[in-house]
């Protein structure tokens, strides 16, 4: 397995560029599955997710066509077979977002049960009722969800979400895309990438709206059509490198992001002391070289603060000045990146759903061990301003949501290099 090594000290200073928004392409690239036609997805992030899931439209038949850009085209009227295997689902649960669309555009699917992960148990259970509640008659047995629509397909329906769920929400504004009827889905997710997903559905001639509140209502349509769409920036990775910049001291620009995705992360980059300039399509963040300054979060839905950023914010608390609680409240295990900091010397004691953070002047390098996603960002965070090298293990979880983590690094100051492994 590859790892990354890192020599901490180098304060960050220059420009990147933000990708396409991994949280936003994983839907939209599985409502490509409702069209009538060939349907064109740009701006998609380099990502194993991302290869994952037109890995697993090749395992359907659907053959992906991929342009030098990264842009994806597919034909959905050339699918072949409408399982999702286990051994690609157990490697990505956001497979599970195939499940809406094909009920909806192709009448059954059957897709293996996602496990839980690292993070938490990760339940499916809204994804199944919001199906069955538009007439969907569904068994999981053997690992497999197996699903099949009423005769004359789904029907629109009413449907309450009692735990906000973004993939729940979106699995479900899928189906209802081609249903029949008109279908009001409440306690929705708010996220910026529920929205994407609803201008790409429209795009393709659906009836979405109030996508971005609690309520959100979809009109049924007969057919969509083909769409060339570009997916959003990532608020996330753009939120990641701010922190890199403000852990180390320095300045950084990110461009092709927008600042009104991150509002609840940049509120606390600015008490954290980061003097943060915004344009259209770009933020600068500018720490002055000065040592930020410890900060209270508690992690909540859009548009609260991120459970995606709080392992992030545990690597900036870690060395700032003063004492920061962090408290997740989204996922039951998410402190993991936390045991793995304390072999750097950070002093952080978690308490149930609380993490208490005293920011200490430096951190020592140390191996450590990536464990999920964004628990794998905040290692390199702490690495990029702790004394010394740092060697980061299992790093293929930051593979998947992070492109290019060493070369954007780089092209920033850091001293990061990846050892094939
Ligand atoms: C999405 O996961 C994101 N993944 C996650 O990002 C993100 O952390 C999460 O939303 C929260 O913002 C994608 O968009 C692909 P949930 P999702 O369903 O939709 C409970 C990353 O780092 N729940 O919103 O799977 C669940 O237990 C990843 O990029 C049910 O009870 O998360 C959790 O407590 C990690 N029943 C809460 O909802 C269900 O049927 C939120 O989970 C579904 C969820």
């Amino acid at each position: 397995m590859d790892k990354l090594i890192i020599t901490g000290g180098a304060r960050l200073d220059g420009e990147i560029r933000i990708s396409g928004a991994k949280n936003a392409a994983l839907p939209i690239l599985a409502a490509t599955l409702l069209a009538d036609g060939p349907v064109t997805v740009g701006n998609l992030p380099h990502l194993h997710d991302i290869t994952t899931m037109i890995e697993l439209f090749g395992r359907m038949g659907i053959e992906p066509v991929i342009d030098e850009k990264l842009a994806v085209e597919i034909d959905p009227r050339t699918i072949k077979t409408l399982v999702a295997p286990y051994e690609l689902v157990k490697t990505m649960r956001a497979s599970i977002l195939v499940l809406g669309p094909m009920v909806a555009r192709f009448g059954e699917a059957e897709v293996a049960l996602p496990g839980g992960c690292a993070i938490g148990s990760r339940p499916v259970d809204l994804h199944i009722r919001g199906l069955e509640a538009m007439g969907a008659k569904i068994e999981v047995e053997g690992g497999y969800i197996k699903a099949k629509a009423p005769e004359g397909g789904l029907r629109g329906a009413h449907f309450f979400f009692d735990t906000v769920s973004v993939t729940g929400t979106e699995n479900i504004m899928m189906a209802a895309a081609l249903a029949k009827g008109r279908s009001v889905l409440q306690n929705a997710a708010r996220e910026p990438e529920v929205v994407d997903l609803a201008n790409f559905i429209n795009a393709m001639g659906g009836k979405v709206q109030g996508a971005g509140t609690d309520t959100i209502t979809i009109d049924g349509v007969e057919r969509l059509d083909s769409a060339n769409y570009r997916v959003m920036p990532d608020r996330i990775e753009t939120g990641t490198y701010l922190v890199a910049a403000a852990v180390t001291g320095g300045r950084v620009k990110v461009k092709d992001t927008d600042p009104t995705i991150l509002e609840a992360v940049l509120e606390k980059l600015k008490e954290a002391g980061a003097d943060l300039t915004t344009g259209e399509d770009w933020i600068e963040l500018d720490m002055h070289g000065k040592r930020p300054k410890a900060v209270n979060l508690r992690t909540a839905p859009y548009p609260a603060f991120p459970t995606d950023m709080q392992a992030q914010f545990i690597s900036l608390n870690a060395i700032a000045e003063g004492t920061g609680a962090v408290i997740e409240t989204i996922f039951e295990n998410r402190f993991m990146h936390v045991y793995e900091m304390h072999r750097m010397g950070a002093q952080i004691q978690v308490e149930g759903n609380t993490a208490i953070v005293t920011g200490v002047p430096t951190l020592k390098g140390a191996p450590v061990m990536a464990t999920d996603l964004r628990a794998s960002a905040s290692l390199v965070l702490s690495a990029l301003v702790a004394e010394g090298d740092t060697l980061i293990d299992r790093i293929y979880h930051i593979d998947r949501g992070y492109e290019c983590i060493e070369e954007k690094l780089q092209m920033l100051g850091a001293k990061i290099r990846r050892v094939p492994g």
